[in-house]
């Protein structure tokens, strides 16, 4: 996560590349419940920065949110999986009641997007960082019209960077071993 951005706008073209992974992202079934909002004018950045507050994202004075040419608001959509489960290739595998969901896929494939969506934009040699709002689905909705089945998972930040604080993240002293994180052959 980098956490400044240089203002400048990105070339169309370079927008379309980062956003066009969205084609290529895992989903369960294919349900490809996934979405982008792309924002790039500038007073409605304004507007999500004022919206997320300015406490956390304006460590020097900037707010990085706002600063960040080009936002993309990642929504997952929980009615395309239930849709598309229901179908008569799904039922058949699953005794023709919806399958019964390990964890909620919908979630799991928005995070994968944001994912690359972040490593994209670093694809591109730019900056790009993810955050959240305890109250993003109005945000969002207020701001930009979202339909009420698109749930937002959050907000990624997209540009060249700036000069942001010592490299790494600032909670990095907080870093779990790697040997409490990965197990081997059993936990
Ligand atoms: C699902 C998710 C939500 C996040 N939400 C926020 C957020 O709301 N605000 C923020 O400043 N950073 C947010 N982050 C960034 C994390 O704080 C950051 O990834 C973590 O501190 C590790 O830092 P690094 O990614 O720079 O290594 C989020 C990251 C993820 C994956």
């Amino acid at each position: 996560m980098h956490r400044a951005f240089l203002p400048d706008p990105l070339p169309e073209e370079q927008i379309e590349r980062i956003a066009g992974v969205i084609r290529r992202a895992p989903s369960g079934g294919f349900s490809q419940g996934g979405s982008i909002v792309v924002v790039t004018d500038e007073a409605k950045r304004h507007e999500i920065a004022r919206a997320f507050g300015d406490e956390h994202y304006s460590p020097h004075g900037r707010n990085y949110i706002a600063d960040a040419p080009v936002h993309m608001v990642i929504s997952a959509n929980e009615s395309l999986y239930h849709a598309r489960y229901n179908e008569a290739d799904k039922l058949a595998a699953t005794g023709g009641v919806e399958v019964t969901w390990p964890v909620p896929y919908w979630f799991v494939d928005a995070g994968a997007l944001m994912m690359l969506v972040l490593m994209a934009a670093i694809d591109e040699g730019l900056a790009s960082a993810f955050i959240g709002h305890p109250d993003q689905k109005r945000i969002f909705d207020d701001l930009l019209g979202l339909p009420e089945d698109v749930v937002p998972i959050g907000l990624a930040l997209i540009g060249k960077p700036g000069e942001a604080p010592p490299v790494g993240s600032r909670l990095k002293e907080r870093q779990r071993a790697k040997d409490d994180l990965v197990h081997r052959d059993r936990w």
